[in-house]
Formats: structure tokens, C-alpha cells, sequence
């Protein structure tokens, strides 16, 4: 394991060259019931963070991110149910089963957002078109706590996007009036705005062009290093995205985890064929790109060359 993390974070670990464990999650599985069969969507997964750590957990559609992540954030509404699992975090150990008909889930309320903050995908399209940001800002505060006032949540919030170096006039604006990329942006604000201790982002990159993506990563590294959280979960089917911005990859099949290590040595060296597969189908379309540029150049005459 690297002792200096891609986000640039220096591991804190005394001269063991390891981060301080955050998080543990352990043997989770999750479940949708409801109809004569159950789906065992997510099956005995186990996964560690360190403080200040990028994990990056990568597969295709469908084979069971989402689930997960929900699962970690203790968000699981039914059908879907978690079946077994703890997550440990801060010396803490969470029991993240939803037993059928625990609809209240008390014991969980506690850390959910403030301890573990889920970014779901497709959240910034999800924002309620007549509000303005800084109505949505107190809404999402107040749900954790009852006593936030206005003024605090929105004070909060400036000198949240003050220290990201973002524009604290989005406050002011109605979702329309921001790009894409600002959308996200905020809504990755306004959702750890509580200093959750692990924030769970799933595909948060996915809907953006390039340059955004860009942006919105650097200021999830810069969020990292400013402890404004102590880890992220990063979801996406998008490797070379997470080869840039992740720590550790974790990559997932089919409901498992089937490898998970330090990203230099994923990328460079994988051990599981799943990963080899999921490695080649990302750099084949490139490949087929360069040299479909190829074929172009040499059929273009000099002068009209269109590139
Ligand atoms: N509400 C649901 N009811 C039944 N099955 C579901 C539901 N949501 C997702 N699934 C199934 O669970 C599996 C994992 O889905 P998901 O976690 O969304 O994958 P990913 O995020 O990796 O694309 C898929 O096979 C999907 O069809
Ligand atoms: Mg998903």
C-alpha cells in the first residue's frame, strides 16, 4: 500500500506507511424481496477504507453498486432489504441489517447522513426546479437537525463554497441557472455539508463532459485533503475516471467483490480475469478510436485535413 494517497493526502499511519483505518464494512448482503423469490443483489461483500482515502469501487451496470452503497448508507428502502453486514467506523460497530417490517430503523438514524452521506445518482436532477439552492440547503441540514436555524445553514454553506473556491451566489440561483457541472458540484457541497466521516458518491461523474468531471474531482480531492469528510466511496462504471481519482479500487461482479488493492497495481498488474476483462473493454474502444484516427489521416489529403 502506497504511504502517499493519489489525492495527494499524506497516509497518517505512524510510520507504518498505512492510513489509520476509517472504515470496515463486513459481510454485507443485500436482498429484493417482496415477490415470490428473493435477488441477492449484493452477496457477503467486505471492504476497507483508510482516513483520507478514495475507494473506488468499479463493474458494470447492474452488477450491484448502488445497492451497496445504499446498503453502507443505511438508506435501504424495501423491496430492498440487507440481510447481513456491519459497517465499522470510528470504533463503532453498525448493524446494517433491515429486518422486514423495521421500517423505522432507529438504531440507524444516528449515523445516517451525519456518520455516512450517500450522493445518489442523478441527485442533481432530482433538485426541485422552483427552489432556490439556499432553500434546499436549510431543508437538507434541518433533516438532520431539528435546531439549525436558516442563518446557520446557509452561513455553513458560504463558508463551505468560500473554501472550495466556489461562487457563493449559487446560493441565489434556481437549479436551471447552473450548468451541469455547478449542479454537481453543489449538491456534492450541500450533501456533506453535516462533515460526514465517509460520503458515498454514486456516479457522480457519469452525466458530465470531461472538463467537468475534472472540476468535480478536484474538489472532491480538495474536500478529502480539508477533512470536510475522511473518505469517499466513489461508484462508477467509468475506470479511467477512477484510476485518476482512486486510492484502492474494488472491483465488482455479479453482487461480489472479486479484487480489491492499491489502483496502481490493479490497473498495471490484475489478478482476476473479471479485472482483466473490465480493464481490456475500457482501452479496446480506444484502441479501435486510434486507429480509426489512423485510417482518417492517411485518406485525408494534407491540405484538407480535418483534425
Ligand atoms: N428495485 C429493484 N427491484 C429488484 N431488483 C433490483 C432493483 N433495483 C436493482 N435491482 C437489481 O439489482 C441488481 C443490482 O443493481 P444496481 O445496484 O442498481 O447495480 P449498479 O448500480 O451496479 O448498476 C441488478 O440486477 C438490478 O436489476
Ligand atoms: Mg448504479
Amino acid at each position: 500500500m502506497s504511504t502517499t494517497g493519489a489525492s495527494g493526502t499524506p497516509a497518517p499511519g505512524p510510520g507504518t506507511g498505512t492510513p489509520t483505518l476509517l472504515a470496515r464494512a463486513v459481510d454485507v448482503s443485500a436482498v429484493y424481496g417482496g415477490g415470490d423469490r428473493d435477488f441477492t443483489a449484493v452477496d457477503r461483500v467486505t471492504l476497507e477504507l483508510g482516513e483520507g482515502e478514495i475507494l473506488g469501487l468499479a463493474g458494470e451496470s447492474g452488477c450491484g453498486k448502488t445497492t451497496l452503497g445504499n446498503s453502507l448508507a443505511m438508506i435501504a428502502n424495501p423491496p430492498l432489504y440487507v440481510v447481513e453486514g456491519t459497517l465499522e467506523i470510528d470504533g463503532e460497530r453498525i448493524d446494517l441489517t433491515t429486518l422486514r417490517g423495521d421500517a423505522d430503523l432507529k438504531r440507524q438514524r444516528p449515523y445516517r447522513g451525519g456518520v455516512v452521506s450517500m450522493l445518489p445518482q442523478g441527485a442533481m436532477n432530482a433538485i426541485s426546479p422552483t427552489l432556490r439552492v439556499r432553500n434546499l440547503v436549510h431543508d437538507v441540514m434541518r433533516a438532520h437537525d431539528r435546531s439549525v436555524t436558516r442563518d446557520e445553514a446557509l452561513d455553513r454553506a458560504r463558508d463551505r463554497l468560500t473554501m472550495l473556491e466556489m461562487p457563493v451566489r449559487v446560493l441565489d440561483s434556481y437549479p436551471h441557472q447552473l450548468s451541469g457541472g455547478m449542479k454537481q458540484r453543489v449538491i456534492t457541497v450541500v450533501s456533506t455539508l453535516l462533515n460526514p466521516r465517509l460520503l458515498i458518491a454514486d456516479e457522480p461523474t457519469s452525466a458530465l463532459d470531461v472538463s467537468s468531471q475534472r472540476m468535480l474531482v478536484e474538489m472532491l480531492l480538495a474536500m478529502v485533503e480539508q477533512r470536510i469528510m475522511s473518505g469517499v466511496v466513489f461508484v462508477t462504471h467509468d475506470l479511467p475516471v477512477l484510476s485518476q481519482v482512486s486510492d484502492k479500487l474494488a472491483i465488482m461482479n455479479a453482487g461480489t467483490i472479486v479484487e480489491t488493492g492499491p489502483t496502481e497495481q490493479l490497473v498495471h498488474d490484475p489478478q482476476h480475469p473479471y479485472t482483466r476483462k473490465l480493464l481490456s473493454s475500457v482501452l479496446d474502444p480506444t484502441q479501435e478510436t486510434r486507429a480509426r484516427g489512423r485510417d482518417r489521416r492517411t485518406r485525408s489529403t494534407p491540405a484538407g485535413g480535418d483534425l
